[in-house]
């Protein structure tokens, strides 16, 4: 979410609508609004291969609505538009495998129903502020690192290029038609209630899940190293920092620093040790360097109000301990 200083008074009261609030994120923010005093709408069409997931709502059930409905059924949306405040438009189809080997479905769900719901604020609630969850993945291989705004565009799939046209149509209705809409483009994001079954949401919730059942992660990069929970590592480590597909790579972590897949398979399985039982406990070192960084984004000339609070190996233990207990829930 984006916070600025006075954003739990802005949501007081506010009447929100979150597509795909079931998912990782969508839930999340759920939790988070409810929080600051919004009436919170959540829309999700629960479809099993996504990250949606009822366990998600825990402990806010009764406090928010949920409207099981497709967003690409666009007879639905003005009744779901009706009197909501702030849009967080937030459903998708987020594996890019998934987009290579069903495209039209990717097309129907990031494209075409993204024009289905900026038509609908338009014509039944154009005062609606929308904000939409795009990618990083728009930007394809980088020609430098760190990726910034200024970067060419180049998807690499068709998750990509969909995700691509959802954010034209945003802002081209900002443009022609005085929708208060904006675009974030969101990159490989950790937390609880990810999904964690497979790969389709994001590797990082795969990892988790093998870490915790005891299992290697496995690194793809120059060369194919292993993981294993106790720390040690089997093969060779990635030749050099690059992630699946050769080219890319490894995590940006908070948008100013890169951190190859290796050093984060690395520390996920230090961080994983610290949570059960003391030993391998990220160094202070490691902990001040991450917190440097976060506060170097303050300085960041695009700077939205936002600054992460969350350094990554902080994130990476409050994953690992959200799922050493609920795990069992999201297989
Ligand atoms: N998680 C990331 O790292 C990441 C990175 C870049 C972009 N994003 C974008 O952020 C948004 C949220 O991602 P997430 O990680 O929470 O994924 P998620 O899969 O956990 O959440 C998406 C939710 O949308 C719902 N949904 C999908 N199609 C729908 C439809 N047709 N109608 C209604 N609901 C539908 C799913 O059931 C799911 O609950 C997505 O648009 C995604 O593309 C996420």
């Amino acid at each position: 979410m984006v916070r600025t200083p006075d954003s739990a008074d802005f949501y007081a009261g506010k009447r929100v609508l979150i597509t795909g609030g079931l998912g990782f994120i969508g839930s999340n923010l759920a939790r988070a609004l409810v929080g600051h005093g919004a009436e919170v709408l959540i829309v999700d069409s629960l479809v099993p291969e996504y990250g949606g997931h009822l366990r998600n709502l825990h402990g806010i059930e009764k406090k928010v609505r949920v409207n099981l409905a497709d967003v690409r059924d666009h007879h639905v949306l003005p009744v779901l538009l009706e009197g909501q405040d702030v849009l967080f438009n937030l459903a998708g189809q987020t594996s890019h495998l998934d987009s290579i080997q069903d495209p039209e479905t990717d097309l129907e769900i990031n494209c075409r129903a993204q024009l289905s719901i900026l038509e609908a604020c338009r014509r039944h609630n154009p005062g609606i502020a929308v904000v939409f969850a795009s990618t990083r993945q728009i930007y394809g291989k980088p020609d430098y690192l760190p990726v910034d705004e200024k970067h060419p565009l180049r998807p690499v799939d068709v998750n990509g290029i969909n995700k691509c046209a959802g954010e034209w149509y945003h802002t081209l209705y900002h443009q022609v038609h005085g929708l208060r809409t904006c675009v974030l483009r969101l990159t490989n994001t950790i937390g609880p209630r990810m999904r964690v079954k497979d790969a389709r949401q994001t590797f990082l919730g795969v990892w988790v899940r093998q870490l915790l059942e005891g299992r290697s992660i496995e690194v793809w990069g120059g060369a194919v190293a292993r993981f294993h929970p106790r720390g040690r590592l089997c093969g060779r480590p990635a030749a050099r920092r690059a992630g699946p597909g050769g080219g890319r790579p490894g995590v940006q972590s908070r948008g100013r620093e890169r951190v190859s897949l290796a050093d984060l398979a690395r520390l996920m399985v230090e961080v994983n040790g610290a949570g059960r039982g003391g030993a391998g406990v990220p160094g202070r070192a490691q902990e001040d360097r991450h917190r440097r960084l976060l506060r170097g984004l303050d300085a960041h000339p695009r700077n939205l109000g936002w600054t992460p609070r969350t350094a990554l190996p902080a994130a990476l233990r409050r994953t690992l301990a959200y799922y050493r207990k609920e795990l069992k829930h999201y297989l």
